[in-house]
């Protein structure tokens, strides 16, 4: 069934935004802390840093924009379950798109080295150095990371089953709009 509605242009740049530079997250956090101790190392934890930080400024204005905007809504015949199913995941998404930068920012803050981000902007302390602190919630953020990868499986899973089990506009009407070929 279709809805016959779109996501805003703002919206699909931020979702797809945030979704890529999230997956480059995850890359480089599992590179950043298995690589041996060098100056790239540390290089790829100011990569991981930063652009941490500026996921958690996207996800901000994101919020924002989605508090002022009403989305398009679902299609009419979709039960009960799978609406209430939608808003937790995203609900979620939107927790841990929040909690996992922020965990990393107390992690950062309680090792007490100053940080720039992209060897530019000063990122302010908020924690106080503390051993302790930065091994609890450095497992915290890693566990978090990995509660993240678990809300995208059923997220996308259920992205692919609105296209090809339900056939609705669902998945569509979030992708970038392709150019009608003549
Ligand atoms: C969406 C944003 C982020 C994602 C998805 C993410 C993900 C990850 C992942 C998967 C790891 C490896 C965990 C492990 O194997 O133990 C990691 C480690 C780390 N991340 Fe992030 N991270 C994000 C943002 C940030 C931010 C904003 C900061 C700091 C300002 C940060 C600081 C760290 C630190 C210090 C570690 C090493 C922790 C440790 O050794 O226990 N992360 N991150
Ligand atoms: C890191 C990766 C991703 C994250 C964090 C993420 C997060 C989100 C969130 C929070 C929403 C809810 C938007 C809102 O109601 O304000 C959403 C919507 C959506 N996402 Fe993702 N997403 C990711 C990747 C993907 C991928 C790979 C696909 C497709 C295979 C996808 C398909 C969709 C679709 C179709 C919607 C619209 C759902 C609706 O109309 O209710 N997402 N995403």
């Amino acid at each position: 069934m279709s809805t016959g509605a779109n996501w805003s242009a703002i919206a699909k740049l931020l979702h797809w935004t945030i979704a890529a530079l999230i997956v480059a997250q995850f890359v480089v956090g599992w590179m950043a802390v298995s690589w041996r101790l060098s100056p790239m190392k540390l290089d790829l934890f100011v990569w991981h840093k930063s652009t941490g930080m500026l996921v958690l400024a996207l996800v901000v204005l994101r919020l924002a924009w989605r508090a002022t905007h009403h989305p398009p809504p679902l299609p009419s015949n979709m039960p009960r379950w799978e609406r209430f199913a939608a808003a937790l995941t995203h609900a979620l998404l939107y927790a841990a798109m929040i909690a996992i930068p922020l965990t990393g920012w107390v992690v950062s803050s309680a090792a007490g080295v100053p940080f720039s981000i992209y060897w530019r902007i000063p990122l302010p302390s908020i924690a106080p150095t503390d051993r302790h602190l930065v091994e609890v919630v450095g497992n915290v953020h890693g566990a978090l990371g990995i509660a993240l990868i678990v809300l995208l499986v059923i997220h996308v899973g259920a992205a692919l089953r609105h296209h090809y089990i339900k056939r609705d506009d669902v998945l569509v009407r979030m992708l970038p709009r392709r150019r009608t070929s003549r």
